[in-house]
């Protein structure tokens, strides 16, 4: 393959040790984003599409890139191959993620073969991964620039300069800096919202890379989440989801100290209909986040704890250094305090050198909490993170195995526990039809359950529904008036 010469001098490269390295806390920046007049009509007659890959705070951070993009003047388009602006906004967090990126960007060649005038660009956090941008540099030329998670707010000023300079442009901060408040957003649903609660997270659990491609905590503040969940309200916004890598550790880093559960009960004072958050590493998790859950009817009954492993050696290995028991009696506490509540989880099997003892450990967690559901993975070595250098014995083979006994086990306790619901009438709140049946209507229960059902209920509003059937995936009913 022919490659061009590039002058490197111009990039802003991704640095893992910068990544790693957390100095001082960040500002908060008001009003910090300046649109540049020059890039106004630039979209103009133009289309554009954003494909984004992985977790919620991607989902969100794609809403601030298409609402730079209507500022260019582009419209949305949803046929990817002949579109005029291509953004992939991506995922690290393992292999198979950043294996379907490389797949679209292969298959995007095509297209920019066809219009040269495409303009095709990286985002989110495989582009604050120095092996990811070297790839892309030398596999990947057809693409025309590169940006990480911390300067989404630059989109416009990123493409100025792909108009103008002859190469790829690599515009990666590896040492986030400020809180940018009141960048643009294009939502992609008027009924449900996410809201940034906090960037980042410090937690360095050992096989995890968010904490090098989303940086240090940086939490907002209570104000400016409470006066964007009110702004939702008037809107017509029916759910918000408080969003961050570890909610549980919001706030530690603000000047005016404030805990997750006193946001959260600021939060649910607005009087949004429903409020849920994402995600919480059960270490530092506070029952008190309970207390306010029962306080307040609108927060939902609906929690994410992420064990990993049911074993404490490989716990310890994780750097999520938490007893089984503990853990066990904050799963009690909401089931004594919201007996009607769902709870789910994220497991990894096959961290390195685990043994059979080891993940039998697991099954007999899953065992013990009977989980409404688990997002379960075989562990993926990062590199530069503690735990790519570890020694890994355990066969591929196996790893696959335990992943197939413990799926096992999650499809028995789903189905289990959303058959409980048959006979019983949950709240829906509407969302439009049903995808297997267009005839019927879908909608989420408050315990995060997708319901199909037969009714009338208008989109965004609430209907109740008695569940006549469950399946593993979800469950099925009538509207009822009472
Ligand atoms: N390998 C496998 N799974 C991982 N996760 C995070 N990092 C890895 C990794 N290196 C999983 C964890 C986390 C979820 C978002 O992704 O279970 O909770
Ligand atoms: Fe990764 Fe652990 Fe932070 Fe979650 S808490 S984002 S798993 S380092």
């Amino acid at each position: 393959m022919k490659t061009k010469k590039i002058d490197r001098s111009k990039f802003n490269l991704p640095d893992a040790k910068k990544a790693r390295k957390r100095l001082e806390a960040a500002k908060i920046i008001k009003k910090a984003y300046v649109f540049n007049e020059n890039m106004k009509d630039f979209g103009k007659g133009k289309t554009f599409n954003i494909r984004t890959y992985g977790c919620q705070s991607n989902v969100r951070d794609s809403e601030t890139l298409k609402g730079i993009c209507h500022d260019m003047g582009y419209t949305w388009t949803d046929d990817i191959y002949n579109a005029d602006l291509v953004i992939l906004n991506t995922c690290a967090i393992r292999e198979n993620a950043e294996n379907k990126v490389f797949g679209e960007f292969g298959l995007l060649k095509a297209s920019k073969t066809k219009n040269p005038n495409m303009i095709l660009g990286m985002t989110g956090c495989m582009g604050q991964s120095e092996a990811v941008v070297n790839k892309i540099l030398t596999k990947y030329q057809h693409v025309d620039f590169v940006m990480g998670t911390h300067n989404i707010h630059e989109l416009a000023n990123i493409i100025e300069r792909v108009r103008y300079e002859k190469q790829m442009v690599v515009d990666v901060w590896s040492q986030e800096g400020n809180v940018i408040e009141d960048t643009p957003v294009a939502r992609d649903n008027n009924i449900k919202a996410w809201v940034n609660i906090m960037y980042g997270c410090d937690n360095f659990c050992t096989y995890c890379i968010v904490p090098y491609t989303r940086g240090k905590i940086r939490s907002r503040q209570v104000e400016d989440i409470v006066a964007e969940v009110n702004d939702l309200i008037k809107q017509g916004y029916k759910e918000v989801t408080l969003l961050g890598q570890n909610v549980n550790s919001y706030g530690i880093d603000l000047e005016n100290k404030v805990t997750f559960a006193e946001l959260l009960e600021k939060v649910a004072q607005t009087g949004i209909k429903r409020l849920r958050f994402a995600t919480s590493n059960p270490w530092n998790w506070d029952n008190k986040i309970i207390d306010i859950a029962k306080q307040y009817d609108n927060v939902m009954p609906y929690f994410h704890l992420p064990i990993q492993s049911g074993n404490e050696n490989i716990l310890f290995k994780m750097n999520r250094q938490m007893k089984i028991d503990d853990y066990i009696a904050k799963v009690q506490y909401i089931r004594d305090n919201l007996p009607s509540c769902a709870i789910t989880t994220d497991l990894i099997v096959g961290f390195p050198n685990e043994t059979d003892a080891e993940f039998e450990d697991t099954l007999k967690l899953y065992d013990k909490i009977q989980y409404d559901n688990a997002y379960t993975f075989i562990y993926s070595k990062r590199e530069n993170t503690p735990a790519a250098v570890m020694e890994d014995n355990t066969d591929k083979k196996v790893k696959k195995e335990r992943l197939a006994r413990l799926n096992e086990l999650v499809k028995k306790y789903a189905s289990l526990n959303n058959q409980k619901y048959v006979d019983q009438v949950v709240e829906v709140l509407v969302e439009g039809p049903s995808k297997s049946n267009p005839n019927k209507l879908c909608g989420y229960s408050r315990e995060w359950k997708v319901v199909n059902f037969e009714g009338k209920a208008p989109v965004g509003s609430f209907a109740k529904v008695k569940i006549t059937s469950a399946s593993r995936f979800s469950l099925n009913g009538k509207e009822v008036t009472k």
